[in-house]
Formats: structure tokens, C-alpha cells, sequence
């Protein structure tokens, strides 16, 4: 059976991805045992993934070797399977490849069969997946968040950050967003009822910071000069939740907060957290998470591009900001 997947022929560098991954085809070699093969459905965009296209050794993950398959959640029916616990037919979501078929180790994938009464499958990349599972954490454990607190998220209007500000009213907390441009922050505040928005793309960012008024949690998905401006507005004994630093992924800076002393004059708290950390947590995580989704309280809007061929695109977006939600492929089956 031949398969076409997207192979790292080189680094990125910024956003220019059609230079780095080739759309290539090759035949399927027989399953070694432990592995199943999945029919690609959907692939998950995550952000997270810019880092392991670079060479630095000292994140949280080691570099993608080039060469290789790119790698990414993947959601797809098992075609064939040599591990205990997979059958033909079975939904399933994995680590797998950017391809139309995926080829992992059911182990080392985090390979798991999934419900298949969920009415709308991609909420298993998006409320039900990873990013539900971070959005929840960071907000409820890592940011400590308590009802009545001010809960600020950045990269807001983004498939982590649009939950986290929706779990933050669900747990009794004032939420407010940042996100660029003014359709995105309509979205927040008309469609979703946060409290308010800052526009980072406008001007005076720092004076909308102070409009808003002193935050007791900072859920950070961006890092960077955002940071900066947010730790000179927060409430004694807040918590900044380093989620991820969206700033640094495409340009190669490091986040390195002039405002650092901040964390001593309002007595602050910074804690990063990373989702493979609580994996063991996720079944409690989803069920809260269902709960919520099946109530109609928590919602996703999907930015959804057809097609293996239009990956870069879709990619892209979590760079340029051209999505609200959590942006998925959805390829032909
Ligand atoms: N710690 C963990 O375990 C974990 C797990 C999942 C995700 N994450 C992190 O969560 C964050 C969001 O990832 P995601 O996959 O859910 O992507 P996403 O939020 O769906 O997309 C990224 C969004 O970030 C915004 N953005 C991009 N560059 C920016 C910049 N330089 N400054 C400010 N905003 C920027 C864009 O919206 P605008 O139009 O608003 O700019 C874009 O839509 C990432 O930092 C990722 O690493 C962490």
C-alpha cells in the first residue's frame, strides 16, 4: 500500500514551512509487533510542534530529526493492528505522522481507542484532547485559580487559550482574553460572555492593561514583550502559568522578562506545566471536560482545511493568527 506523509527535508526558519517539509510518497512495510496502522481522519495543528522543528536540544522535548515523518496528533480508524487492545475499525487517537496513514507503536504513541458515540469526533483533538487537559490544568492547578479571582489568558481566541478562559468562568473567575484584532475579541466577549478583551494588535496595549484593572492569574500561552506588560499589572500573590511562549517559537528569541523584578515586589508565583506530566490525569480531566461539553458550556469553534496537500496552510495560521479555534486537517478517507 503506498502512503503520502510530510517529511522534514530542513529546518524552518519563521514561517516559510513549504521550504522545510516535502509532501512525499512511499509503500508501507509490513506492522512489527505492538504497532497499529491508522487511517488518518484528522490531524491536529499544535503550536507546541514549531519547537521540535528546530534543532535546540534543550526543550522540553528533544529536536525532530530531519529526515523523518513530521509527527503530530492524529485522529483515524485502526486499519491493522498487532498490539493488545487494537482492532480494525477501532476510533483512535495517537502521535502519529502528517500522512494518510500513520504507522506508531501503540505504547509510545499514547495510542488510545476513543469513544465513538461523541458526537463530533474532533472534540477529541480539541475540549476532549490535549488542549482541554492543558486548558483545565494550567488554569485549575498550576494558575490555583479560585472563584471570584481575575483570570487573564493569552493567545486567547486559540484552541488552548478558548477553553481556558471559558474554564476560568466555569470555575467562578472573572476571564478576560488577549488576542489580536477586533473580530477575535468580539468573538470572546459577544459569543463566549468573557468579561473583556485587550487587543494586543491595537495601540496602547499597556493602557487597555490598566483599563482592565490588576489580574490574580496570568495563563501565558505567548511570552515574549506581552509578559513584560502584564507583569507590571498583576495582583499581589497572583500566579503566572507559563503555558507556552508563542512569541519565541517562529523567530528564535528567548523570553527574558525585563519586568522580572515584578515577581518579588508583588510576591508572585511562575510555574510552567506541560501536558505529558498529567497524562495519567487525562481520563478525570475528560470526563469534567465532557460533562461541560455535553452541557453545551464549553465550546470550540474549528477552523477546519481539507486535504493532506493544504497541511502548510493550515499550520501557518497558529503563526499568523488566522485562526479562531483549534485548527484541524481533515483529509479524504
Ligand atoms: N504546556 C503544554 O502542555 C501545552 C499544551 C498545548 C499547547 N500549549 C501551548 O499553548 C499555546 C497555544 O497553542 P495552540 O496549539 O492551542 O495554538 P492556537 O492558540 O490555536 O494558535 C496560536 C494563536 O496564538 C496567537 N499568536 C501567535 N503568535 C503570537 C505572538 N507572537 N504573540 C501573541 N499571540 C500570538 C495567534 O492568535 P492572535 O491572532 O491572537 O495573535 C494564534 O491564533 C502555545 O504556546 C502552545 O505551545 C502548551
Amino acid at each position: 500500500m503506498r502512503n503520502r506523509f510530510w517529511r522534514i527535508a530542513r529546518r524552518p526558519e519563521g514561517t516559510d514551512f513549504a521550504r522545510a517539509l516535502e509532501l512525499e510518497e512511499a509503500s508501507l512495510g509490513p506492522l512489527a509487533m505492538g504497532e497499529i496502522r491508522i487511517r488518518n481522519s484528522h490531524l491536529s495543528m499544535d503550536a507546541g510542534t514549531r519547537m521540535w522543528l528546530t534543532d535546540r536540544e534543550d526543550g522540553y522535548q528533544p529536536p525532530l530529526p530531519l529526515g523523518i515523518p513530521m509527527s503530530g496528533l492524529v485522529l483515524g480508524e485502526v486499519l491493522e493492528s498487532r498490539a493488545d487492545g487494537f482492532a480494525p475499525g477501532d476510533l483512535v487517537r495517537a502521535f502519529g505522522q502528517w500522512a494518510d496513514i500513520s504507522t506508531v507503536d501503540a505504547v509510545m504513541s499514547g495510542a488510545i481507542v476513543l469513544d465513538p458515540t461523541v458526537a463530533d469526533r474532533r472534540a477529541w483533538f480539541g475540549p476532549l484532547g490535549m488542549n482541554g487537559w492543558t486548558a483545565l490544568w494550567g488554569v485549575e492547578q498550576t494558575g490555583a485559580a479560585r472563584p471570584g479571582e481575575r483570570v487573564l489568558v493569552s493567545a486567547a481566541a486559540g484552541a488552548t487559550g478558548i477553553l481556558a478562559v471559558q474554564i476560568a468562568k466555569l470555575l467562578g473567575c472573572e476571564a478576560w482574553g488577549i488576542a489580536g484584532g477586533a473580530a477575535k475579541c468580539a468573538y470572546l466577549t459577544d459569543e463566549l460572555g468573557i468579561a473583556g478583551t485587550v487587543d494586543y494588535k491595537a495601540a496602547d496595549v499597556g493602557g487597555q492593561l490598566d483599563a482592565a484593572g490588576g489580574f490574580d492569574i496570568y495563563f501565558d500561552n505567548v511570552g515574549g514583550a506581552l509578559l513584560d506588560q502584564v507583569l507590571t499589572r498583576m495582583n499581589h500573590y497572583g500566579r503566572i502559568a507559563v503555558c507556552g511562549l508563542l512569541a519565541d517559537y517562529t523567530g528564535g528569541g528567548r523570553t527574558s522578562p525585563r519586568e522580572f523584578d515584578q515577581v518579588l515586589m508583588r510576591r508572585l508565583r511562575i510555574e510552567g506545566f506541560f501536558s505529558p506530566d498529567f497524562m495519567h490525569e487525562g481520563p478525570a480531566l475528560t470526563r469534567r471536560l465532557r460533562e461541560w461539553t455535553e452541557a453545551g458550556e464549553l465550546v470550540m469553534p474549528y477552523d477546519v482545511t481539507q486535504g493532506l496537500d493544504n497541511t502548510l496552510t493550515a499550520y501557518a495560521k497558529l503563526f499568523t493568527g488566522g485562526n479562531i479555534g483549534k485548527v484541524i486537517v481533515e483529509l479524504d478517507t
